[in-house]
């Protein structure tokens, strides 16, 4: 250990330092208050201090009041001295004095009372780790919390806005599907009757054609949010996650162009997960359009779909060599409505990574070196205990 004392008559000096180099620690010496305490005051200064009480320029209990005032770490102080008087004493441990060191010194106590100070320092810093460990566990929690709670609000939000526009929906695509057929019949009728009719000839059409727009994009809208609500009820059983592949990438189908390959990495050897097959094929089926929107225009796209296992878990990534995601959206990413496509929602991701959660499984995103972006989520293997367990959530 590194032990700093005041002392300042030289032979006391010399013999305290003696006994301590004898019994293995290390020694700073110095002979007043004033010196300890710019030692004291540096970083990584010794945590067992010998103060003698009585000093020129500043005397020990001087000392050890500044050192209490200070903070930081915990430094263990010993007050060396003759008075034996109750009050001294007394005083003493009134300003924050752990142990006391009588004169004439008296080998082996000393031995003991570093003892004490190593066992308390070791406990203190323990401790203090342990605290420091509990801070971050407290406020990852808390963070963790205000997280959960804005996407629970959001979700009783959207299951109120989204069942609240449906009404009304309803409402105007039944009359704009009558208006269209009613058109239809009398359309022809009027262009014989009157050529002043021209103009609303040529404009009803692209009028009905631009309620059916809004109206479709309403209907995704709402059941993006329905889904984002989590209103429906999951139906979990073993299944292989190749057939789920296999299933997204025929629904996709149409979506995959002649420009982008597709190379899937052998997937049929794995174990089978345990969850709810179309919700999964959501999550595929979304991060396979995102891919397809990206590269759309790439003179040779590549997507690439991997599942491997991993422990209790199986890790599905889809890969595009698109233009990757930009850093600062990558922590924002799963948040509901962000979008940077004229016809998106922005729920495709924030309703993938719901599904994972609620699957036990992780949901992240990366950018590859070479250029394009990484999803990835995990699933659990499915094993005899994963409906108990399930059943248990
Ligand atoms: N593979 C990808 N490469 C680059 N950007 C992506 C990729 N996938 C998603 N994004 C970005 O994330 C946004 C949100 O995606 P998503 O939640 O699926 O909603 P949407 O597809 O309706 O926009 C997209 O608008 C796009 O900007
Ligand atoms: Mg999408």
């Amino acid at each position: 250990m590194r032990i700093l004392i005041a002392e300042d008559g030289l032979t006391a000096r010399l013999i305290l330092t003696g006994l301590l180099h004898k019994f293995g620690h290390e020694v700073i010496a110095t002979t007043n208050g004033a010196e300890a305490w710019e030692i004291i005051q540096q970083p990584d200064s010794p945590r067992v201090v010998i103060l003698d009480w009585m000093m020129p320029e500043m005397d020990g209990t001087d000392v050890c009041k500044k050192i209490r005032a200070m903070g930081g770490p915990y430094t263990y102080v010993i007050m060396q001295s003759a008075k034996t008087e109750k009050k001294d004493i007394d005083m003493g441990f009134s300003v924050g004095v752990d142990d006391y060191l009588t004169k004439p010194l008296d080998s082996e106590i000393l031995r003991h009372k570093i003892h004490v100070a190593e066992r308390v320092l070791k406990y203190e810093t323990k401790l203090s780790l342990y605290a420091k460990e509990m801070e971050s566990l407290a406020n990852e929690r808390a963070r963790q919390l205000i997280h959960t709670d804005r996407l629970a609000t959001l979700g009783t939000l959207s299951a109120g806005v989204a069942h609240e526009i449906n009404n009304p929906l309803t409402f105007i695509a039944g009359n704009a599907q009558t208006m269209e057929r009613a058109w239809n019949q009398v359309a022809p009728q009027l262009q014989e009757q009157n050529e002043q009719m021209a103009f609303i000839l040529e404009e009803f059409p692209k009028m009905l054609t631009g309620i059916h727009t809004g109206v479709n994009r309403i209907s995704k809208i709402v059941s993006g949010l329905k889904r984002f609500a989590r209103q429906e009820k999951y139906i979990k059983h073993p299944f292989e996650i190749s057939t789920a592949i296999t299933t997204s990438l025929e629904f996709c189908h149409s979506k995959l162009k002649a420009n982008i390959q597709v190379e899937r990495s052998p997937d049929d050897s794995l174990p089978q997960v345990f969850g709810d097959i179309q919700q999964i094929e959501q999550v595929l089926i979304n991060l396979i359009m995102n891919a397809a929107d990206i590269m759309k225009s790439l003179p040779a796209g590549h997507l690439g779909i991997k599942a491997i296992q991993e422990g209790a878990m199986i890790r599905i990534s889809v890969q595009d060599n698109g233009p990757g995601l930009p850093h600062k959206l990558l922590n924002t990413l799963v948040n509901p409505f962000f979008t940077t496509k004229s016809e998106g929602t922005g729920l495709g991701l924030s309703i993938s990574n719901g599904i994972i959660e609620e699957h036990g499984g992780q949901f992240s995103a990366h950018n590859i070196p070479g250029g394009g972006a990484c999803f990835e989520f995990t699933l659990p293997k499915y094993t005899n205990q994963s409906e108990s367990l399930s059943e248990g959530l």
